[in-house]
């Protein structure tokens, strides 16, 4: 594939570049579905505030450090031949189920009432929802996810707490209280006026948080748990507050499809539920996606909506499958989502293997999984700029990936040619090959602290 022809390194060093981390290994950063920048022994700078200042060969950037007049001290981490990764992206996750993770039996509506709906009332428990939100993002971390776009559960205070455990540990996220207002328990269903107003307080304290580390996601659950003056003042207040998101679930189980034009006749389709309610716009995000109209994927396309593509979830609740083709030829971006606990595991290789697992006829490559599970989830969320991939400017959200660390993996693997290294990634991968996870920079979970301590260098000119 692509080899970097040069490096390239901005030179306009702030006062808090002063301290720069070098971390040299074998970089490998998706460009789009079927190609990516691969750089053996290549060299990722990161500045203190956590931006990407160069990607490079080895060779030419510690040479080019060297010579950079004004640099303060620069550190090396050197991960030898492991991979350093763009952070995956998991664009549709629930918080609370956490706990649920691998309790099947059902299909969706069967199984949110025998397990989801109990687990979710128990986060009225302030203690129950620090600790399962600890639980949560440590998890995120040490799959090497480093954004997700998170469901908490109605509960303002659970939400609350969500947010300010994702703030401590450098967390990054797009998460949003549920809103639901009718046929779900009683212990979870909401006055609808006060979902709304509480949707809107949390959106004021924490959209933006940290320069934008944490956004917020109105997040009505699906329509069939919410009233058609919930969905209106959903929209209105989404409209109130620019830049933040709308995440929800459409057309993921027949059942559901169906339950849902009987509850709202006059409807078009079940995007047009959505969509007359002004919930179907470019920081639209919809988890599932699979049984949908063409005029649907029009719309969608048009509006620059994301999907949130969860194949392990379809396998495990035998939802469908999602209609890849028509989706990409009616031009709709879309990422991978683990859709815990729907899906039965947080490790984005493995939703990564079920994505082409699930598709009877179609080849999708390791290639553009790794796209689907960085980049390309950021580009559905418009956050490409900033994110996805590990160029100059970026933030620095990566992952240290060691593919042997799995033993059915050959132990020469990372001898072997990038696509067959990706190829084991994803056919293999799982939480055991994440050596370590960055935020912007800094280090969210680290496997064992002595492959990774920083050799300081006097690289001061
Ligand atoms: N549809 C409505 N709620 C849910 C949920 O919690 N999980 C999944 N997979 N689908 C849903
Ligand atoms: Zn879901």
């Amino acid at each position: 594939m692509l080899e970097a022809s040069k490096t390239a390194m901005s030179t306009d060093s702030k006062q808090d570049d002063r301290e720069i981390t070098i971390y040299r290994g074998h970089i490998v950063s998706s460009i789009d579905e079927d190609s990516y920048l691969d750089i053996r022994d290549g060299a990722l700078a990161v500045s203190q505030s956590g931006k990407i200042l160069a990607v490079g060969k080895w060779a030419d950037l510690s040479k080019q450090f060297k010579a950079f007049k004004g640099a303060g001290d620069v550190s090396i981490v050197d991960c030898g031949k492991r991979l350093i990764l763009p952070g995956l992206i998991d664009l549709h996750i629930h918080l609370p189920q956490v706990t649920q993770i691998g309790k099947s039996g059902d299909t969706l509506l069967g199984w949110l009432e025998k397990y989801i709906f109990p687990a979710e009332s128990r986060f009225n428990d302030d203690d129950h929802a620090r600790k399962i939100a600890r639980w949560f993002f440590d998890e995120l971390a040490s799959n090497g996810t480093t954004l997700a776009v998170v469901f908490t559960t109605i509960h303002k205070n659970a939400t609350e707490i969500a947010f300010q455990v994702a703030a401590e540990k450098g967390s990054r996220a797009i998460m949003g209280k549920v809103m639901m207002d009718r046929l779900a328990p009683a212990s979870l269903t909401e006055d609808t006026t006060a979902s709304v107003d509480q949707s809107k307080a949390l959106a004021l304290k924490w959209h933006g948080y940290d320069d934008g580390r944490l956004l917020y996601a109105f997040t009505p659950r699906f329509a069939i748990t919410a009233t058609d003056k919930l969905l209106e003042a959903c929209g209105k207040a989404w409209k109130e507050h620019p830049g933040t998101y709308m995440h929800t679930h459409l057309s993921e189980s027949l059942e559901e499809v169906k339950k849902v034009a009987e509850l709202f006749p006059s409807a078009k389709s079940y995007l047009d539920v959505y969509d007359r309610n002004g919930l179907v716009q470019n920081r639209s995000i919809f988890a599932h996606s699979i049984h949908l109209e063409d005029s649907d994927l029009e719309t969608m396309g048009k509006a620059k909506c994301a999907l949130a593509h969860c194949p392990s979830s379809n396998f495990f609740l035998k939802s469908g499958v999602f209609p890849v083709e028509r989706i990409k030829n009616a031009g709709v971006e879309f990422g991978l989502g683990s859709d815990v606990a729907g899906g039965p595991q947080m490790s984005l290789f493995g939703v990564m293997k079920d994505a082409n697992f699930i598709q009877p006829n179609i080849w999708i490559t390791p290639c553009e999984l790794l796209f689907r599970a960085t980049r390309g989830g950021a580009r559905a969320l418009h956050l490409e700029d900033q994110l996805g991939s590990l160029e100059v400017g970026k933030e620095a959200d990566f992952i240290i990936v060691d593919p042997s660390a799995k033993t059915a993996a050959p132990s020469d693997i990372l001898d072997q040619g990038t696509d067959e290294i990706l190829s084991a990634l994803v056919f293999l991968g799982d939480d055991r090959m994440i050596d370590a996870t960055y935020v912007r920079g800094r280090p969210i979970f680290v496997r064992d602290q002595r492959k990774y301590s920083k050799e300081t260098f006097a690289l001061h000119v």
